[in-house]
């Protein structure tokens, strides 16, 4: 049984806890906020666990094996850095790091350690993205067009980071699992208007082979949407994440060119064949991601979400903080 503290309960972490709890694989020696309002609401769901407001006693003792650190990204560094010298394997909360350097000297601690590092990139472990990875796997989709996701709500509102790195670090996790090519250049543009983060935002990623994706994050859309399109050669795909059945819709839809003679030749032909919506499996994702970090460790496995599919995310995000800075200017990779 691996024994697993957590750090950080506020809007995430209950999630986190609820999940371990609830894993006969772990054991949840203990819960640790600096904030006494979290106290109170860790006491009243899980009376069993110990509480602490200093994370430094569960980082340093011998009878914790493994960290979940579930606060904000700007202490991510410090907190995994100070769990990985104390012997511990660290499950931490996208996005990864605050930057490249930081994510690569983790990664290097925890090679040096042999400990294990999981970023939660839970959608990952959702029934929708394992279902859309298998269909573009085994080639039903065909040559991938398109990725465009539109992920918007009003808040919640993050006081370290913008909305890019609240929100597309999902798209550009599941991208990063779903397309088999390295992105080339990102394109950021946005607007902070009400301190000095950007809340709404638009993010272009180009990949080889005219792959072309679009993530729009917004913090003040008046109504919450979670909707990817993918388009392929075969076929089209909506990925609806707020249905409750058929999240996932498949179009044999397409389009084909079959004159190339000159461009008042082409003969446009358009396919309209059936729509379906595959079985999807319904397991909450982030008790399969717990699950799959705590057999990680027993079989000292490397999980495919860990610290360098984290740096791939981080990588992204950096590009993209520079294009935005320069209003939209292109930023190779
Ligand atoms: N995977 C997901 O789908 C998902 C969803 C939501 C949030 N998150 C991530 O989870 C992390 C936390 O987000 P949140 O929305 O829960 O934030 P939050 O601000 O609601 O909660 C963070 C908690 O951490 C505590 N904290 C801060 N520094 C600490 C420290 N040094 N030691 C102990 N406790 C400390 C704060 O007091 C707070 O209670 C972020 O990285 C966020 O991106 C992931």
């Amino acid at each position: 049984m691996i024994r697993i503290g957590v750090i950080g309960y506020g809007y995430w972490g209950p999630n986190i806890l609820r999940n371990l709890h609830g894993l006969d694989s772990a054991k949840v020696v203990g819960v640790c906020d600096v904030n006494p309002e979290a106290q109170k609401r860790a006491k009243h769901a899980f009376p069993d666990v110990p509480f602490s407001s200093d994370p430094s006693e569960m980082l340093r003792s011998p009878s914790v094996d493994a960290v979940a650190i579930v606060t904000p990204v700007w202490s991510h560094f410090e907190l995994a850095k100070a769990a990985l010298e104390n012997g511990k394997h660290v499950f931490v909360e996208k996005p990864f790091t605050s930057n490249v350097v930081q994510a690569e000297e983790l990664i290097e601690l925890a090679e040096k350690r042999n400990l294990r590092i999981m970023v939660d990139h839970t959608f990952l472990f959702t029934g929708a993205v394992k279902k859309i990875r298998q269909l573009i796997d085994q080639g039903e989709v065909g040559d991938l067009y398109y990725y465009d996701s539109t992920r918007v709500n009003l808040g919640l509102f993050q006081h370290d980071i913008d909305v890019i790195w609240d929100l597309a670090p999902h798209d550009l996790s599941i991208m990063d699992y779903l397309i088999h090519n390295e992105p080339e250049a990102v394109v950021a543009t946005g607007e902070a208007h009400l301190n000095s983060h950007a809340d709404v935002a638009y993010l272009t990623v180009y990949f080889p082979e005219k792959t072309i994706a679009h993530i729009n994050v917004n913090w003040l859309s008046p109504v919450k949407v979670r909707t990817t399109l993918i388009g392929g050669e075969k076929k089209m795909l909506v990925w609806n994440d707020l249905e409750a059945d058929e999240k996932v819709k498949v179009y044999d839809k397409g389009v084909q060119m079959t004159s190339q003679e000159g461009v008042y030749d082409l003969l446009v032909s358009y396919r309209s064949g059936d729509m379906w919506a595959p079985k999807i499996e319904q397991t909450e994702a982030l008790k399969v991601e717990l699950k799959y970090f705590l057999d990680c460790i027993e079989n000292d496995q490397k999980p495919f979400n860990d610290g360098v599919a984290g740096l791939r995310v981080i990588k992204l995000l950096e590009a993209a903080k520079e294009s935005l800075k320069r209003r939209g200017e292109i930023v190779s990779l």
